[in-house]
């Protein structure tokens, strides 16, 4: 029997080969997408304790970080009508639709300097976008779904629930720093 986590082994393993090879932010942007694409194609290998919602607030799950911090990969889990704040990634980032649906709001900063809504982004099972400072990575996520959980997996550029990023309150105007950390201790055993 294949080990369903050798979906997620193949993913790190190709992420491992992108970054090894110098690969540019496009081109590994481009190839760890269609990879990206694969592993959420099938919902059958994301051990439950990476599933978990919890009823207060969103949870982000480490999976895997690169050893030498060039990337990292989480699950993504909402509860029923959950949503994070405006904030930025500093990094690159992929998101992958595994269970359930969400919305991505984007804002870019306007000509005044404060952010402004741009495009919204759906995302179903299989689906794949991508965040970057380099085409934007300011946004607002929310579960599309209020009656049940749903789960993205994600892949970034750093070992994301360490490095300094920000929030932004559209009112006021104001930027607050924020690191985002990981809801597990253990990983998965892949
Ligand atoms: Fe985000």
């Amino acid at each position: 029997m294949v080990d369903k986590l050798d979906r997620l082994r193949r993913f790190v393993c190709e992420l491992t080969a992108l970054s090894d090879a110098g690969a540019s932010e496009a081109k590994l942007l481009d190839c760890a997408a269609a990879s990206l694409r694969e592993l959420v194609s099938v919902d059958d290998w994301l051990p439950p304790e990476f599933a978990a919602p919890d009823p207060a607030q969103y949870r982000q799950y480490l999976l895997y970080c690169d050893p030498l911090e060039r990337f990292s990969v989480v699950s993504f889990v909402w509860g029923p009508g959950q949503c994070t704040p405006v904030h930025d990634h500093t990094v690159w980032g992929l998101i992958g639709m595994l269970r359930g649906a969400e919305i991505s709001r984007n804002y870019a900063a306007g000509r005044s300097g404060r952010l402004e809504p741009k495009e919204v982004v759906h995302l179903k099972p299989g689906q794949v976008t991508a965040v970057s400072p380099r085409i934007g990575d300011i946004h607002q996520v929310e579960n599309a779904l209020d009656d049940r959980p749903s789960i993205s997996i994600h892949a970034y550029g750093a070992n994301i629930g360490a490095i300094a990023r920000h929030v932004f309150m559209l009112e006021s105007g104001e930027t607050k720093p924020f690191v985002s950390g990981y809801a597990n201790r253990a990983l998965p055993n892949m």
